[in-house]
């Protein structure tokens, strides 16, 4: 009786242990600020961050790299070209944890209300997105509440993305240009 009610206890241990290992496995991979979604037709994520773009201070991480002749006299600063490596984090709090770099170039690209054309690249290094991207076109109203941009592809666990990404300005400063700006990006793959 006493070896029956052991390995009972046994088993039930197995049972209990078994998926709470499982899920100690899984922890490391887990991130805050993704979410996949397995669906019939495919794969869901929705991601949430924010951007910090750097244009003036000690260590800017948007630079002016091409102008026109009649950039300076344009209100919507029309034919200015910045190279940017922008760091990605987990929230509003630039100290908050790194979840990857958005590297590439947006221009003025709007004479008439304020447009940045983006074209970037959004390289992930947290959790199990490490090494993964997606590729932004699109065109950025910055002034408006929110903006809409279309995602056109992706690497790694976003290859063949399709998406597009809400941006909304948490933080900018009109003295310096320097902004935080948080996303929500859809992609399915
Ligand atoms: C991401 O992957 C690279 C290359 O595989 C590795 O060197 C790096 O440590 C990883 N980063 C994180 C945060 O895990
Ligand atoms: C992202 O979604 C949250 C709600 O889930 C919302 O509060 C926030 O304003 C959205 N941000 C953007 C950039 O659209």
């Amino acid at each position: 009786m006493t070896r029956i009610a052991l390995i009972g206890i046994l088993i039930i241990s197995l049972v209990v242990t078994i998926p709470w290992i499982q899920s100690l496995e899984d922890e490391p991979n887990q991130v805050n600020w993704a979410q996949r979604l397995d669906g019939e037709k495919g794969v869901v994520t929705n991601l949430q961050f924010y951007f910090h773009d750097t244009v003036t201070g000690q260590n800017p991480t948007a630079v002016r790299v091409a102008q026109a002749s009649d950039t300076s006299t344009s209100l919507t600063l029309f034919g200015a070209l910045m190279m940017v490596d922008d760091p990605l984090t987990e929230s509003p709090d630039p100290s908050s944890k790194l979840v990857g770099r958005a590297q590439g170039l947006y221009g003025s690209a709007a004479q008439s209300d304020f447009g940045l054309i983006m074209v970037l690249n959004y390289g992930f290094t947290d959790g199990i997105y490490n090494g993964s991207s997606f590729s932004v076109l699109g065109l950025n109203q910055a002034m408006h509440q929110v903006r809409e941009m279309a995602i056109v592809g992706g690497t790694g666990l976003f290859r063949m993305a399709r998406g597009y990404a809400s941006a909304k300005t948490y933080y900018m400063n009109p003295l310096t240009g320097n902004a935080i700006v948080g996303y929500n990006v859809t992609l399915f793959t």
